[in-house]
C-alpha cells in the first residue's frame, strides 16, 4: 500500500509538516485545495500550493476541491506529479486531456453520494480514481464505511485497471477495509500528522 500524507490540518505549520513528510517513508505529499465554493472552506491558494510543491521532496498529489475548470488549469501550471479534480465538476474529457498533455497524471475524485456511473465515460482517459470516504472540506472526519462497497463495484465494472485511492478518515482501524476493497494508495491526514514521528503512523498503513 502506498501512503499519501495530507497536511491539511497542519496548514498553519506547513514548513514543519512538509519537512516531516520529507523525512518519512510516505510515498506522496497530498495537498488539499479548496475554493470556498465546491466546499465550504478555502485552503491552499496558488501561491501556498506552489510553495508546498517546492518544499516537497516527495511526489506531489494535488487534490482540487474546486468548481471551475479554469482554476484546474491554473493549478496544472504548477506541475504537480498528480492532479486530481472532481467528477462532479467536469462536463467532458477536455480538461483531462489538457492536463495529461502537460505530463501530469490525472485522477478523478468522487464524493460519497455520487454514483460510480459518473466515472465510466472517463475511465480510459485517467490514471487514478480517488474515492472520498468523508464529505470533502475538512480533515479529521469519520470514515464512511459504505464507500468500500462502491470501490469493489467500480473495480468489477471498470474496463481498465487504474490506481485506486481513498481519502478521509483513514487510520489503523479503517485501513483493513481499504485494503480489502482493493485500494493501492491511501490518503491519510490527521492520523499521521497528529503523531510526532509520522512513520509511527505510516507503518500501520503500508
Ligand atoms: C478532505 C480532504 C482529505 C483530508 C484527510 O476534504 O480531501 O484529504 O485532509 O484528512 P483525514 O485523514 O484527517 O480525514
Ligand atoms: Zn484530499
Amino acid at each position: 500500500m502506498k501512503v499519501s500524507v495530507s497536511v491539511l490540518k497542519e496548514y498553519d505549520n506547513l514548513e514543519v509538516a512538509i519537512d516531516k513528510v520529507n523525512k518519512s517513508s510516505a510515498n506522496y505529499l497530498h495537498i488539499d485545495v479548496m475554493d470556498g465554493i465546491f466546499v465550504n472552506n478555502s485552503k491552499f491558494p496558488l501561491d501556498i500550493c506552489e510553495k508546498a510543491i517546492k518544499l516537497s521532496n516527495k511526489e506531489t498529489d494535488v487534490h482540487l476541491m474546486v468548481n471551475d475548470v479554469e482554476t484546474i488549469k491554473e493549478y496544472a501550471y504548477l506541475k504537480p506529479n498528480r492532479l486530481t479534480f472532481h467528477v462532479e465538476v467536469i462536463k467532458n474529457n477536455e480538461i483531462i486531456k489538457y492536463v495529461k498533455s502537460l505530463g501530469i497524471k490525472v485522477g478523478l475524485a468522487i464524493n460519497p453520494e455520487t454514483n460510480i456511473n459518473e466515472l465510466m465515460p472517463y475511465v480510459n482517459d485517467i490514471d487514478l480514481v480517488l474515492f472520498m470516504s468523508v464529505n470533502p472540506g475538512l480533515g479529521g472526519q469519520k470514515f464512511i464505511n459504505s464507500v468500500t462497497d462502491k470501490i469493489k463495484l467500480f473495480k468489477k465494472l471498470s474496463p481498465k485497471e487504474l490506481d485506486i485511492s481513498i481519502d478521509g478518515g483513514v487510520n489503523n482501524e479503517t485501513i483493513n477495509s481499504c485494503r480489502e476493497a482493493g485500494c493501492n494508495i491511501v490518503v491519510a491526514g490527521s492520523y499521521v500528522t497528529n503523531m510526532d514521528n509520522y512513520d509511527d503512523a505510516i507503518v500501520n498503513l503500508t
